[in-house]
Protein backbone atom coordinates (compact mmCIF):
# COMPACT_ATOMS: atom_id res chain seq x y z
CA UNK A 1 0.00 0.00 0.00
CA UNK A 2 0.92 4.10 -0.31
CA UNK A 3 1.68 6.00 2.59
CA UNK A 4 2.95 9.67 2.93
CA UNK A 5 5.90 9.37 5.33
CA UNK A 6 8.79 12.02 6.85
CA UNK A 7 11.81 11.43 7.88
CA UNK A 8 13.62 13.89 9.00
CA UNK A 9 12.02 17.58 9.72
CA UNK A 10 12.17 20.32 7.24
CA UNK A 11 9.74 22.03 4.48
CA UNK A 12 6.80 20.14 2.32
CA UNK A 13 9.38 18.61 -0.19
CA UNK A 14 10.62 16.44 2.35
CA UNK A 15 7.39 14.09 2.52
CA UNK A 16 7.80 11.04 0.73
CA UNK A 17 5.39 8.74 -0.68
CA UNK A 18 6.17 5.01 0.08
CA UNK A 19 5.08 1.27 -1.02
CA UNK A 20 4.93 -0.34 2.75
CA UNK A 21 3.15 -3.55 3.76
CA UNK A 22 -0.54 -3.04 4.24
CA UNK A 23 -0.70 -3.72 8.12
CA UNK A 24 -3.02 -6.69 9.78
CA UNK A 25 -5.67 -6.11 12.08
CA UNK A 26 -4.69 -7.05 16.23
CA UNK A 27 -7.22 -9.23 18.24
CA UNK A 28 -8.94 -5.70 18.98
CA UNK A 29 -8.05 -3.43 15.99
CA UNK A 30 -10.31 -2.67 12.53
CA UNK A 31 -8.86 -2.67 9.22
CA UNK A 32 -9.67 0.76 7.26
CA UNK A 33 -9.48 1.22 3.83
CA UNK A 34 -9.08 4.75 3.53
CA UNK A 35 -11.28 6.60 1.53
CA UNK A 36 -10.27 10.30 2.66
CA UNK A 37 -8.12 11.98 5.21
CA UNK A 38 -7.02 15.12 6.78
CA UNK A 39 -4.24 17.45 6.44
CA UNK A 40 -3.86 19.66 9.58
CA UNK A 41 -1.57 22.65 10.61
CA UNK A 42 -0.99 20.29 13.70
CA UNK A 43 0.60 18.42 10.61
CA UNK A 44 2.83 20.90 8.99
CA UNK A 45 3.97 21.74 12.69
CA UNK A 46 5.53 18.41 13.04
CA UNK A 47 6.57 17.69 9.75
CA UNK A 48 9.02 20.97 10.44
CA UNK A 49 9.40 19.76 14.11
CA UNK A 50 7.90 23.07 15.43
CA UNK A 51 7.90 24.49 18.45
CA UNK A 52 11.42 23.21 18.87
CA UNK A 53 10.07 21.96 22.59
CA UNK A 54 8.08 19.72 20.63
CA UNK A 55 10.67 17.46 19.43
CA UNK A 56 11.55 16.25 23.10
CA UNK A 57 7.92 14.32 22.19
CA UNK A 58 8.41 13.34 19.02
CA UNK A 59 12.35 13.01 18.57
CA UNK A 60 14.67 15.21 19.21
CA UNK A 61 17.19 14.97 16.11
CA UNK A 62 14.55 13.33 13.58
CA UNK A 63 10.75 12.26 13.62
CA UNK A 64 10.73 8.69 16.25
CA UNK A 65 7.26 8.35 14.21
CA UNK A 66 7.49 8.52 10.80
CA UNK A 67 3.86 8.19 9.43
CA UNK A 68 1.68 11.52 8.53
CA UNK A 69 -1.81 12.14 9.33
CA UNK A 70 -4.51 12.34 11.65
CA UNK A 71 -7.72 12.37 10.96
CA UNK A 72 -9.24 9.62 8.50
CA UNK A 73 -12.67 8.34 7.24
CA UNK A 74 -13.37 5.01 5.29
CA UNK A 75 -14.68 1.92 5.14
CA UNK A 76 -13.82 -1.55 7.45
CA UNK A 77 -11.74 -3.87 5.43
CA UNK A 78 -11.27 -6.27 8.31
CA UNK A 79 -11.55 -7.10 12.10
CA UNK A 80 -9.80 -8.61 15.05
CA UNK A 81 -11.44 -11.47 16.56
CA UNK A 82 -12.61 -9.90 19.63
CA UNK A 83 -13.60 -6.53 17.87
CA UNK A 84 -17.45 -6.56 18.55
CA UNK A 85 -18.55 -2.89 17.56
CA UNK A 86 -17.89 -2.89 14.01
CA UNK A 87 -17.80 -5.18 10.83
CA UNK A 88 -16.46 -5.36 7.70
CA UNK A 89 -18.45 -3.15 5.37
CA UNK A 90 -19.41 -0.24 7.70
CA UNK A 91 -18.53 3.20 7.05
CA UNK A 92 -16.37 4.62 9.67
CA UNK A 93 -14.02 7.73 11.10
CA UNK A 94 -12.21 8.83 13.51
CA UNK A 95 -8.89 9.91 15.05
CA UNK A 96 -5.44 8.28 14.66
CA UNK A 97 -3.94 11.13 17.79
CA UNK A 98 -0.36 11.00 18.22
CA UNK A 99 0.10 7.80 16.63
CA UNK A 100 -0.12 8.98 12.96
CA UNK A 101 -0.60 7.42 9.78
CA UNK A 102 -3.76 8.27 7.82
CA UNK A 103 -2.53 9.86 5.03
CA UNK A 104 -2.34 6.00 3.38
CA UNK A 105 -4.22 3.73 1.85
CA UNK A 106 -5.21 1.91 5.07
CA UNK A 107 -4.28 1.99 8.76
CA UNK A 108 -5.01 -0.22 11.89
CA UNK A 109 -6.96 1.31 15.09
CA UNK A 110 -8.11 -0.44 17.71
CA UNK A 111 -12.14 -0.23 18.03
CA UNK A 112 -11.39 1.75 21.84
CA UNK A 113 -9.62 4.36 20.30
CA UNK A 114 -11.42 7.28 18.49
CA UNK A 115 -13.20 5.64 15.58
CA UNK A 116 -17.23 5.75 15.21
CA UNK A 117 -19.41 4.99 12.29
CA UNK A 118 -19.75 7.69 10.04
CA UNK A 119 -23.76 8.65 9.52
CA UNK A 120 -24.58 9.04 6.17
CA UNK A 121 -25.61 12.67 6.58
CA UNK A 122 -21.62 12.91 5.76
CA UNK A 123 -19.27 12.06 2.89
CA UNK A 124 -15.60 10.78 3.46
CA UNK A 125 -13.95 13.79 2.75
CA UNK A 126 -16.10 15.71 5.19
CA UNK A 127 -16.20 13.15 7.90
CA UNK A 128 -11.65 12.87 7.65
CA UNK A 129 -11.36 16.36 8.96
CA UNK A 130 -14.20 16.42 12.31
CA UNK A 131 -11.55 15.15 14.42
CA UNK A 132 -9.48 18.58 13.67
CA UNK A 133 -11.62 21.62 14.06
CA UNK A 134 -14.66 20.27 15.46
CA UNK A 135 -13.20 17.77 18.25
CA UNK A 136 -10.56 20.50 19.27
CA UNK A 137 -13.33 23.38 19.21
CA UNK A 138 -15.69 21.50 21.13
CA UNK A 139 -13.13 20.18 23.93
CA UNK A 140 -12.43 23.83 24.57
CA UNK A 141 -16.17 25.32 24.20
CA UNK A 142 -17.28 22.22 26.45
CA UNK A 143 -15.11 21.11 28.52
CA UNK A 144 -12.89 24.24 29.00
CA UNK A 145 -15.18 27.23 28.73
CA UNK A 146 -18.28 25.35 29.72
CA UNK A 147 -20.76 27.47 27.22
CA UNK A 148 -23.68 28.42 28.60
CA UNK A 149 -27.29 30.18 26.42
CA UNK A 150 -26.26 33.24 28.23
CA UNK A 151 -22.66 33.81 27.07
CA UNK A 152 -21.36 35.90 24.66
CA UNK A 153 -18.24 34.30 23.05
CA UNK A 154 -15.63 36.15 20.79
CA UNK A 155 -13.74 33.78 18.28
CA UNK A 156 -10.99 34.66 16.38
CA UNK A 157 -9.80 33.12 13.60
CA UNK A 158 -13.27 32.24 12.47
CA UNK A 159 -12.89 31.23 8.99
CA UNK A 160 -10.32 28.46 9.71
CA UNK A 161 -10.78 24.76 10.78
CA UNK A 162 -10.83 25.28 14.51
CA UNK A 163 -12.77 28.51 14.49
CA UNK A 164 -15.66 27.30 11.65
CA UNK A 165 -16.23 24.48 13.37
CA UNK A 166 -16.42 26.82 17.22
CA UNK A 167 -18.60 29.45 15.90
CA UNK A 168 -21.52 26.18 14.97
CA UNK A 169 -20.97 24.97 18.04
CA UNK A 170 -21.18 27.59 20.09
CA UNK A 171 -24.66 28.49 18.39
CA UNK A 172 -25.89 25.27 18.61
CA UNK A 173 -25.13 25.71 22.12
CA UNK A 174 -27.07 28.71 22.11
CA UNK A 175 -24.46 31.10 22.87
CA UNK A 176 -24.06 34.48 21.03
CA UNK A 177 -21.43 34.37 18.60
CA UNK A 178 -18.91 37.05 17.28
CA UNK A 179 -16.70 36.16 14.88
CA UNK A 180 -13.41 37.82 13.66
CA UNK A 181 -12.37 37.02 10.44
CA UNK A 182 -10.55 38.92 6.86
CA UNK A 183 -13.53 40.55 5.06
CA UNK A 184 -13.19 38.38 2.19
CA UNK A 185 -14.46 35.93 4.45
CA UNK A 186 -17.39 37.74 6.45
CA UNK A 187 -20.16 35.96 4.59
CA UNK A 188 -18.62 32.96 5.12
CA UNK A 189 -18.53 33.02 9.00
CA UNK A 190 -22.08 34.45 8.70
CA UNK A 191 -23.13 31.46 7.20
CA UNK A 192 -21.89 29.74 9.86
CA UNK A 193 -24.16 31.15 12.12
CA UNK A 194 -22.40 34.46 13.61
CA UNK A 195 -24.33 37.15 15.20
CA UNK A 196 -21.76 39.62 14.23
CA UNK A 197 -18.75 39.92 12.49
CA UNK A 198 -15.72 41.66 12.89
CA UNK A 199 -13.17 42.42 10.16
CA UNK A 200 -9.52 42.05 11.73
CA UNK A 201 -7.82 44.33 8.88
CA UNK A 202 -10.42 47.47 10.04
CA UNK A 203 -11.54 46.98 13.59
CA UNK A 204 -8.93 47.85 16.66
CA UNK A 205 -10.10 45.42 19.56
CA UNK A 206 -8.21 47.53 21.68
CA UNK A 207 -11.07 49.86 20.99
CA UNK A 208 -14.12 47.74 21.29
CA UNK A 209 -16.62 48.77 23.87
CA UNK A 210 -18.31 45.35 25.00
CA UNK A 211 -17.30 42.70 26.69
CA UNK A 212 -17.15 39.22 26.34
CA UNK A 213 -17.66 36.07 28.04
CA UNK A 214 -15.20 33.65 26.50
CA UNK A 215 -12.50 34.72 23.52
CA UNK A 216 -11.55 32.24 21.83
CA UNK A 217 -8.53 32.97 19.81
CA UNK A 218 -8.45 29.91 17.15
CA UNK A 219 -5.50 31.16 15.62
CA UNK A 220 -3.11 32.01 18.69
CA UNK A 221 -3.10 35.90 16.69
CA UNK A 222 -4.71 37.84 19.76
CA UNK A 223 -2.49 38.73 22.89
CA UNK A 224 -3.99 38.30 25.98
CA UNK A 225 -3.12 42.25 26.50
CA UNK A 226 -5.77 42.92 24.01
CA UNK A 227 -8.22 40.15 24.73
CA UNK A 228 -7.89 41.09 28.71
CA UNK A 229 -9.74 44.51 28.01
CA UNK A 230 -12.59 43.21 26.41
CA UNK A 231 -13.56 40.23 28.48
CA UNK A 232 -15.92 40.26 31.68
CA UNK A 233 -14.21 40.04 35.17
CA UNK A 234 -15.29 36.17 35.32
CA UNK A 235 -14.44 35.81 31.60
CA UNK A 236 -11.81 33.33 29.94
CA UNK A 237 -9.41 33.86 27.59
CA UNK A 238 -8.30 30.64 26.01
CA UNK A 239 -6.67 29.34 22.57
CA UNK A 240 -5.27 25.89 21.39
CA UNK A 241 -1.96 27.15 19.90
CA UNK A 242 0.35 27.22 22.48
CA UNK A 243 2.91 29.98 22.84
CA UNK A 244 5.74 31.09 25.59
CA UNK A 245 3.78 34.17 26.31
CA UNK A 246 0.81 31.47 26.97
CA UNK A 247 2.66 29.58 29.21
CA UNK A 248 3.57 32.88 30.93
CA UNK A 249 0.20 34.36 31.58
CA UNK A 250 -1.10 31.08 32.67
CA UNK A 251 1.19 30.74 35.18
CA UNK A 252 -0.22 34.15 36.67
CA UNK A 253 -3.75 33.92 35.99
CA UNK A 254 -4.47 30.43 35.50
CA UNK A 255 -8.39 30.94 35.96
CA UNK A 256 -8.61 33.23 32.98
CA UNK A 257 -5.97 31.87 30.71
CA UNK A 258 -6.48 28.37 29.17
CA UNK A 259 -4.86 26.22 26.39
CA UNK A 260 -5.46 22.27 26.18
CA UNK A 261 -3.37 20.03 23.77
CA UNK A 262 -6.70 17.95 22.50
CA UNK A 263 -4.78 15.30 21.68
CA UNK A 264 -3.14 14.70 25.82
CA UNK A 265 -6.69 14.33 26.83
CA UNK A 266 -8.13 10.49 28.00
CA UNK A 267 -9.30 9.09 25.24
CA UNK A 268 -12.29 8.26 27.04
CA UNK A 269 -13.10 12.10 27.71
CA UNK A 270 -12.32 12.53 23.63
CA UNK A 271 -14.72 9.65 22.87
CA UNK A 272 -17.58 10.84 24.73
CA UNK A 273 -16.82 14.15 22.91
CA UNK A 274 -16.57 12.53 19.29
CA UNK A 275 -19.74 10.23 19.88
CA UNK A 276 -21.51 13.82 20.79
CA UNK A 277 -20.82 15.32 17.66
CA UNK A 278 -20.88 12.37 15.59
CA UNK A 279 -24.56 12.77 16.86
CA UNK A 280 -25.10 16.13 15.92
CA UNK A 281 -23.85 15.45 12.53
CA UNK A 282 -25.72 12.44 12.13
CA UNK A 283 -29.09 15.42 12.95
CA UNK A 284 -27.59 17.91 10.40
CA UNK A 285 -26.90 20.29 12.39
CA UNK A 286 -22.83 20.91 11.68
CA UNK A 287 -21.23 20.92 8.44
CA UNK A 288 -17.98 20.68 7.63
CA UNK A 289 -16.37 23.15 5.16
CA UNK A 290 -13.64 21.96 2.88
CA UNK A 291 -11.28 24.19 0.82
CA UNK A 292 -9.25 21.98 -1.01
CA UNK A 293 -8.88 18.10 -1.92
CA UNK A 294 -5.84 16.69 -2.84
CA UNK A 295 -4.65 12.97 -4.28
CA UNK A 296 -2.30 11.64 -1.73
CA UNK A 297 0.79 12.18 -4.73
CA UNK A 298 0.07 15.53 -4.04
CA UNK A 299 0.29 15.76 -0.13
CA UNK A 300 3.31 17.90 0.12
CA UNK A 301 1.43 20.98 -2.09
CA UNK A 302 -1.23 20.62 0.78
CA UNK A 303 1.15 20.94 3.19
CA UNK A 304 2.00 23.93 1.08
CA UNK A 305 -0.99 25.72 1.14
CA UNK A 306 -1.27 24.92 4.62
CA UNK A 307 1.83 27.03 5.22
CA UNK A 308 0.01 29.76 3.90
CA UNK A 309 -2.13 30.18 6.56
CA UNK A 310 -5.10 31.22 4.14
CA UNK A 311 -7.20 27.87 4.53
CA UNK A 312 -10.98 28.53 5.16
CA UNK A 313 -12.04 25.58 6.75
CA UNK A 314 -10.49 22.20 5.55
CA UNK A 315 -7.82 20.44 3.11
CA UNK A 316 -8.72 16.94 2.83
CA UNK A 317 -6.44 14.08 0.82
CA UNK A 318 -8.32 11.94 -1.00
CA UNK A 319 -7.69 8.21 -2.01
CA UNK A 320 -8.41 7.38 -5.33
N1 LIG B 1 -4.25 22.57 20.89
C1 LIG B 1 -4.80 21.68 20.09
O1 LIG B 1 -5.26 20.62 20.53
C2 LIG B 1 -4.87 21.94 18.60
C3 LIG B 1 -5.55 21.04 17.76
C4 LIG B 1 -5.66 21.34 16.41
C5 LIG B 1 -5.10 22.53 15.90
N2 LIG B 1 -4.41 23.37 16.74
C6 LIG B 1 -3.84 24.65 16.24
O2 LIG B 1 -4.92 25.53 15.96
C7 LIG B 1 -4.48 26.53 15.06
C8 LIG B 1 -5.59 26.87 14.09
O3 LIG B 1 -5.66 25.95 13.06
P1 LIG B 1 -6.74 26.09 11.88
O4 LIG B 1 -6.51 24.94 11.00
O5 LIG B 1 -8.08 26.35 12.43
O6 LIG B 1 -6.41 27.47 11.16
P2 LIG B 1 -5.21 27.98 10.26
O7 LIG B 1 -5.05 27.22 9.02
O8 LIG B 1 -4.03 28.11 11.16
O9 LIG B 1 -5.79 29.44 9.99
C9 LIG B 1 -6.41 29.73 8.83
C10 LIG B 1 -7.42 30.85 8.99
O10 LIG B 1 -6.99 31.87 9.91
C11 LIG B 1 -7.32 33.14 9.37
N3 LIG B 1 -6.41 34.15 9.90
C12 LIG B 1 -5.11 34.32 9.57
N4 LIG B 1 -4.59 35.36 10.28
C13 LIG B 1 -5.60 35.82 11.06
C14 LIG B 1 -5.68 36.87 12.03
N5 LIG B 1 -4.64 37.67 12.33
N6 LIG B 1 -6.87 37.06 12.67
C15 LIG B 1 -7.93 36.29 12.38
N7 LIG B 1 -7.91 35.29 11.46
C16 LIG B 1 -6.75 35.05 10.82
C17 LIG B 1 -7.17 32.95 7.87
O11 LIG B 1 -8.07 33.78 7.18
P3 LIG B 1 -7.53 35.04 6.27
O12 LIG B 1 -6.64 34.48 5.23
O13 LIG B 1 -8.79 35.56 5.69
O14 LIG B 1 -6.89 35.96 7.21
C18 LIG B 1 -7.58 31.49 7.65
O15 LIG B 1 -8.94 31.33 7.26
C19 LIG B 1 -3.17 26.01 14.45
O16 LIG B 1 -2.11 26.75 14.99
C20 LIG B 1 -3.11 24.56 14.92
O17 LIG B 1 -1.80 24.09 15.07
C21 LIG B 1 -4.31 23.10 18.07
Amino acid sequence: MKAAIYTKYGSPEIIQIVETKKPAPQFNEILVNIEASSVTRADTMMRQGIPRLGRLFLGVFKPKNTALGTGFSGIVEAVGSDVKKFSIGDAVFGEKLFSNGSNADYLCISEDMIIELKPDAISHTQAAPVCDGFLTSYNFLKDIANIQQEHHILINGASGSLGSAAVQLAKLMGAKVTGICNAKNIDFVKTLGADDVIDYTKVNLNELSCKYDVIYDAVGKLSYQTAKKIISSDGIFMTPVLSIQILWQMLWNSKQVKFAATGMKKTKDLKQLFKDLVYFFGQNKLHTTIDRTYGLSDIAKAHQYLETGRKVGNVVIINL
